[in-house]
């Protein structure tokens, strides 16, 4: 299995052999806030640079939106029209893709399926409403394991109409990166050690593109704390530890308020969750914020650290709930049902057998060659190449449909459905507690998971791992809805 190098700036710097001068200082998170309503806004992916590391490092050259790593922090009304002009400043092609967001298939940003890719230099603009409050994210879906794993990605928040009383509102954009002793991102993109285990893991941490500052709090505060998983490959599971954090929403979907499991706040690749934290420390007490998602690899991500004097004496006792999005409710009684199989990946050294499915018919000369295209990940028995390819599953248009899909593989994989928001009804035959909407649904190995849909935004529409070296190996697949 791939080596999962703990992402601290510490860590890093032992790795490394290279002395930390100076504290953890670093500048203010640039989030510029580029919305306001009937305008267009801009958005020029392009090389720059960002203080991943801090002092003594000199900044990380990235690719980034607009010169700020994250990008602008796009801030919406729900309903509202916007179009947005990008303009390619990268010496290759590129599309954006807004993330969970329930587009017209046009405006979706996926070359070669929903648009031609926007040339160096060239420019395409997207018009689009919201119809969906929440956290959403936006990211190139054009070799998407390079352009996204050195930086172009931003947070797209969609305010509710009415939304529920905080003190904060935070966003918190996690990612890691694989930087070389200089700091320089290692240029070893699309290698097949990656692509056949768990994806590109870094050995660095970043949050809003800077390394984690403690998060200043007072007693008796509420925030709401959007969090977002950028990274290519790691998954991530917060511990808030002495904190009572309330999942409301999952990839911006409302959910009804709940503790996560084990205090455990797991969030996958392309992944959201928004979390209410109450501030119920003590005045002048500091917690860690631990990642235990990989046991043998838990670290500090930050800390919490309490102000002197509190806010208030008690949390407050505002709603936690949501409004409820607009979305079509399936009806599982006319359900058709479908089962998509993935299969593939390397364990022990070995390509994955079949364990019954359709790869099962396949000639191990077949497969052999695929490898070596780096062609390692089947859905149903195919390994994409590319974005443009026949549909696995052709809907129609305004039905209800149950997908019901089985890792078949060794790795947890984050399977992202675009153009629709999903519910997730059952994990390996058993109901869910919240029946939860997601647009990205994670999947442990070997497990089975029933997701249940209305087709209603029709069009080619991308199903892929968010593992992105997955996607790029095969991982990918076309829901077709006419
Ligand atoms: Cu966030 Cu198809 O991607
Ligand atoms: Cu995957």
């Amino acid at each position: 299995m791939t080596k999962k190098a703990a992402p601290t700036r510490r860590a890093f710097l032992a790795a490394t052999g290279l002395a930390a001068v100076g504290g953890l200082a670093l500048p203010a998170i640039l989030r510029p806030a580029v919305a306001a309503p009937e305008q267009t806004l801009s958005l020029r992916p392009a090389p720059g640079t960002a203080p991943l590391v801090g002092a003594p490092y000199e900044p990380t050259p990235v690719w980034c939106f607009n010169d700020s790593l994250p990008g602008p922090e796009i801030r919406l009304r729900q309903g509202q029209r916007v179009r947005i002009a990008v303009e390619n400043g990268l010496a290759e092609e590129t599309g954006i893709h807004w993330h969970g967001l329930r587009v017209p298939n046009a405006m979706d940003g996926v070359p070669h399926l929903t648009q031609k890719p926007i040339a160096p230099g060239g420019q395409f603009s997207y018009e689009f409403e919201v119809p969906d409050a929440g956290t959403f994210w936006y990211h190139p879906h054009q070799r998407s394991s390079e352009q996204v794993g050195r930086g172009l990605y931003g947070p797209l928040i969609v305010e509710e109409r009415e939304p529920p009383r905080v003190d904060r509102d935070l966003t918190w954009i996690l990612d890691d990166w694989r930087l070389t002793e200089k700091a320089q991102i290692s240029d070893d993109f699309g290698n097949l050690h990656d692509a056949s285990h768990a994806g590109r893991f870094g050995n660095i941490l970043t949050v809003n593109g800077r390394q984690p500052q403690p998060l200043e709090a007072r007693g008796g505060e509420r925030i709401r704390l959007r969090l977002i998983n950028a990274a290519n490959a790691r998954i991530f599971g917060l511990d808030f530890a002495g904190h009572r954090p309330q999942i409301i929403a999952l990839d911006g979907q409302p959910v009804p308020p709940h503790a996560p499991p084990e205090g455990v706040v797991v969030v996958g690749p392309g992944m959201r969750t928004d979390l209410i934290l109450d501030m119920t420390g003590a005045a002048g007490s500091r917690h860690q914020v631990t990642d235990r998602y990989y046991p043998r690899q838990t670290y500090q991500v930050t800390e919490i650290a309490y102000a002197d004097r509190p806010l208030r004496d008690n949390a407050p006792d505002w709603s936690l709930a949501l409004p409820p999005n607009p979305l079509a409710e399936p009806d599982l009684d006319a359900a058709t049902r479908h089962e998509v199989v993935f299969n593939g990946g390397m364990m022990g050294g070995r390509m994955m057998q079949e364990m019954g499915g359709p790869m099962a018919s396949m000639p191990m000369a077949r497969m052999q060659r695929m490898m070596q295209d780096g062609r390692m990940w089947f859905v149903n028995g195919i390994a994409a190449d590319g974005h443009a390819m026949a549909p696995v599953l052709t809907l129609e248009r305004g039905r209800t449909y149950i997908i019901a899909m089985a890792n078949a593989t060794a790795f947890p994989h984050p399977m992202h459905l675009h153009g629709h928001a999903f519910r997730v009804i059952s994990r390996d035959g058993a109901p869910t507690p919240h029946r939860e909407w997601r647009d990205t649904v994670l999947m442990t190995p070997g497990e089975r998971v029933e997701i249940a849909l209305v087709a209603d935004n029709p069009g080619d529409w991308m199903f892929h791992c968010h593992i992105l070296e997955h996607q790029a190996a095969g991982m990918s697949a076309v829901v077709r809805v006419a």
